[in-house]
Formats: structure tokens, sequence, C-alpha cells
């Protein structure tokens, strides 16, 4: 299984948060909308997930609650057991697992940072898709390795891409070694 860590950076280099004074920029939430398509799913820390589902209008969710339509929809989570429309995973394996029983050869890992620094702590990251918005922050989040195994870990950047908007995407394959 093929697992594509998907972030939005700020321009100083911290993991962007966003909320009602700084919203994702739209050539970024249409990115994602691309890439879920392309995977047919994506992974999501329960905080992510919760915040998503109620920024949508009620209008657009189906019965289950979900603005996602037909994507296969994992929450990480270790609290809960169950959410409505949702598989919810107690690990990054077992999100993995599930998603390749159900025949996806590609993951998509969509945050927000619990999530991501998860599949980064255990290496379970094959590629990375930053896109860089317009903004400087003045507090922050990081993505970390585990600090007990990598001071440093060389990645290869495959592309280069502006987004529109001011939003600049980075595309970088890691070696599992
Ligand atoms: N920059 C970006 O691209 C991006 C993308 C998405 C979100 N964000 C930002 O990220 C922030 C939210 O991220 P967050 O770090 O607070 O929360 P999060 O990663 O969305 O969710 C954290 C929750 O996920 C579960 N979880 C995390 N690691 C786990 C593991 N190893 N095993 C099982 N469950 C695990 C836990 O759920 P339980 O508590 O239920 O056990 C944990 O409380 C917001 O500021 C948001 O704006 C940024």
């Amino acid at each position: 299984m093929k697992t594509i860590l998907w972030a939005t950076l700020t321009a100083n280099g911290n993991y962007a948060q966003s909320g009602h004074d700084n919203p994702p920029k739209k050539e970024a939430l249409g990115d994602f909308a691309a890439h879920a398509k392309a995977t047919g799913n994506f992974i999501v820390g329960r905080r992510t997930f919760e915040n998503m589902r109620n920024a949508s209008p009620a209008p657009e969710r189906d019965a289950a609650g979900s603005p996602f339509g037909d994507l296969d929809i994992v929450v990480l989570s270790k609290r809960l057991r169950e959410m409505p429309g949702v598989h919810v995973a107690a690990s990054p394996r077992e999100a993995l697992d599930y998603l390749s029983r159900k025949g996806h050869e590609t993951a998509l890992l969509s945050g927000g940072a619990d999530l991501h620094n998860a599949f980064l702590e255990e290496d379970l990251v094959d590629e990375i898709v930053f896109n860089i918005a317009p903004v400087l922050e003045g507090k922050g989040l990081n993505l970390l390795l585990d600090p007990n195994i990598y001071s440093y870990k060389g990645v290869r950047l495959l592309e280069t891409k502006p987004l529109g908007g001011g939003v600049v995407q980075l595309r970088y394959a890691v070696s599992q070694d």
C-alpha cells in the first residue's frame, strides 16, 4: 500500500492550522479533493474529521451525515470504536490494512498534525505533497520524525507546481530504508 501525506504548510514552514482567522485556500481544498478522488479514500485524525464534518453545510451531507460521497474514509481514534458513515481504526497499521482489504492501492493521509506525525514516526509515508500557502503564522505545529531514529532524512523532489492563489505545491518521494 502506497501512502501519500498531503499537508498545507505556511510560508514560514509551519504545519498550517486553519480556522476562521485563516481559512484554507480554495486552491488547496481543490487539490485535496482531486487527490481524494484519485485515491478513492482518505485517512484522517478524529479531531480534523470532526472539524471537517462540522464545517460542511447540512444540505451537502448524505444520510450518514457525510459530505464526502462514496470515498472510503478511515478516522483514526484510540478513544472511539465507531462513527456513522466512516470506518474507525485504532492505529496507522490498522487503517492501512482496512483500505488494503477494500482493494485500495494508495492511501491519502489528510491530517491533522497528530495523524501525520503518527505515520511519520512509524515510517509509513511513501510520498509527501506539501502545498505552501502564502501566509506567515505566529504560532505553530510541526511535522516530526522519531528523534530516536532520525536527526535528518533526505527526500527526493519529484515535482513543483503553482496551484494559483499564491499556493505552490512540492511533491517528494520518501525512501523506506
Ligand atoms: N496543514 C494541514 O494540511 C492540515 C490538515 C488537517 C488539519 N490541520 C490542522 O491540524 C489541527 C488538528 O490536528 P490535531 O493534531 O489536533 O488532530 P488530528 O491529527 O486531526 O486528530 C488527533 C486524534 O487522532 C487520533 N490519533 C492520532 N494519532 C493516533 C494513533 N497513533 N492511533 C490512534 N489514534 C490516533 C486521536 O483520536 P482520539 O482522541 O479520538 O483517540 C487524536 O486525538 C488543526 O489545527 C487543523 O487546522 C492541518
